[in-house]
């Protein structure tokens, strides 16, 4: 369970609050430009509504990609994006703690909100460190002074250790933003507290975080149920003994997931009830879909979806869950010879009514695709950070926060 304070046991009116958010958004290479500011609207509509409305001096720390590729940029447009989602006047500086963004945050006033420069910018912001080694770079020596406390918004980069994300923990007292809070309360609901059944649905390419979540969830009877596609169920299969053929064999080893099935093979050892493989496939033939029973594998052909059979059993199942969890579609959603898993599972979860989180950048752009997001309980903005957790580790933004709740006496 974790214990963190939030924007509730703070006074911000008049203070000084650097807030640091995940401005971090999909970029077109060409044009350089934001194509999908959701994170950004989410900071906006909750934690910088709120502070601006309660007259606090606002400080906005983000990152925008990695230097050197090609969605990194300044976060000039993310402030005039977020100028025009809050309806309210929003400066940018060119600088994160030099004297010009200093000398900003100095001359902010009531309910007035300032963002610095990308903070990877400066290349210490990703060198690895502990909370007291990151408190005692230039970063957070040159800003903490100004500040009376410190808020972190950004639970999506919280499994990194970014000075941004746990330096200034140490030396102000800090507490989460909204949307760190709405976060972390949902894990907490579909990991320490889930209601049961709980099913978890998972696909997607990512079959060596998939395993992870499933030895996690499985060990620690987290999930009552674990319906699998993608890439993970192929390779659940082939750990079963079954030969899928050369089209997907393939495809897998020259990705080297050939490796994970040891073990695979030590979880269906344990989990085989609660381990739901698909009974169908549809084989991707020549760009046409073909289903057959999985029993009548192995094929040339590639496996591109799951069939319509282990859909009606995926249905089932999850017609008794109380509380769901997806990640990763089915199969190949973005072709639509291949999306009807994808497709009719989402939509059965959507309509369901049962509390489900979704999560990860291929799973909300198919609910998006489906028009199904705002019948998804909660979708979670972070990526890794959400596999991370998932998979049950402590993600030091997170574990920064406790601690700094734990020893400061906030005023
Ligand atoms: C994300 O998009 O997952 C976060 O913004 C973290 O970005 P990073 O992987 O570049 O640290």
């Amino acid at each position: 369970m974790v214990h963190f304070k939030t924007l509730n046991d703070i006074n911000v009116k008049n203070k000084t609050v650097i807030v640091r958010v995940d401005f971090n958004s999909e970029i077109d290479p060409q044009t350089k430009q934001v194509t999908n500011g959701v994170r950004i609207c989410a900071h906006a509509q909750f934690t910088l509504k709120e502070l601006i409305e309660k007259g606090a001096k606002i400080v906005v720390l983000s990152h925008q990609g990695r230097k050197g590729d090609p969605d990194y940029t300044d976060l000039k447009q993310h402030a005039e994006i977020l100028e025009k989602m809050l309806k309210h006047p929003v400066k940018y500086v060119d600088d994160l703690f030099n004297e010009e963004a200093q000398s900003a945050v100095k001359q902010l006033k009531e309910g007035e909100i300032v963002v610095l420069e990308n903070v990877r910018s400066w290349s210490e912001e990703t060198k690895k460190g502990t909370t007291e080694q990151q408190s005692k770079t230039a970063l957070i020596q040159n800003l903490a002074p100004l500040a009376d406390f410190f808020i972190n918004d950004a639970f999506s980069v919280a499994h990194r250790d970014n000075v941004s994300m746990i330096g200034f923990t140490a030396v102000l007292p800090s507490v989460a933003g909204r949307i760190m809070e709405r976060e972390l309360t949902q894990l907490n609901k579909v990991l320490e507290n889930p209601q049961h059944p709980c099913i978890y649905v998972m696909g997607g390419a990512k079959a060596d975080d998939s395993l992870e979540i499933s030895k996690y969830i499985l060990h620690n009877n987290v999930a009552d149920k674990l319906l699998l596609g993608g890439i993970i169920s192929q390779l659940f299969m082939t750990a079963k003994g079954l030969n899928l053929g050369k089209g997907t064999m393939v495809f897998l080893e020259k990705k080297g997931l050939l490796d994970l099935i040891p073990g695979i093979q030590e979880l269906l050892t344990h989990y085989s009830d609660k381990i739901i493989l698909p009974v169908d496939i549809a084989l991707n033939v020549d760009g046409k879909r073909l289903e057959i029973p999985v029993n009548n594998l192995p094929s040339e052909h590639p496996i591109f979806d799951i069939g319509t059979k282990t859909v009606e059993k995926y249905i089932e199942i999850i017609s008794t869950a109380q509380s769901i969890v997806v990640s990763g579609p089915l199969g190949v959603y973005e072709n639509n010879n291949f999306c009807y898993g994808t497709k009719t599972i989402f939509e059965t979860i959507a309509n369901s009514k049962t509390s489900c989180l979704a999560g990860g950048g291929n799973t909300i752009a198919a609910l998006d695709q489906y028009n199904l997001t705002s019948k998804i309980s909660y979708i979670s903005t972070a990526g890794g950070a959400l596999v991370e957790a998932l998979m049950g580790k402590k993600l030091p933004g997170v574990v920064a926060l406790e601690t700094a709740t734990e020893t400061k006496a906030l005023p």
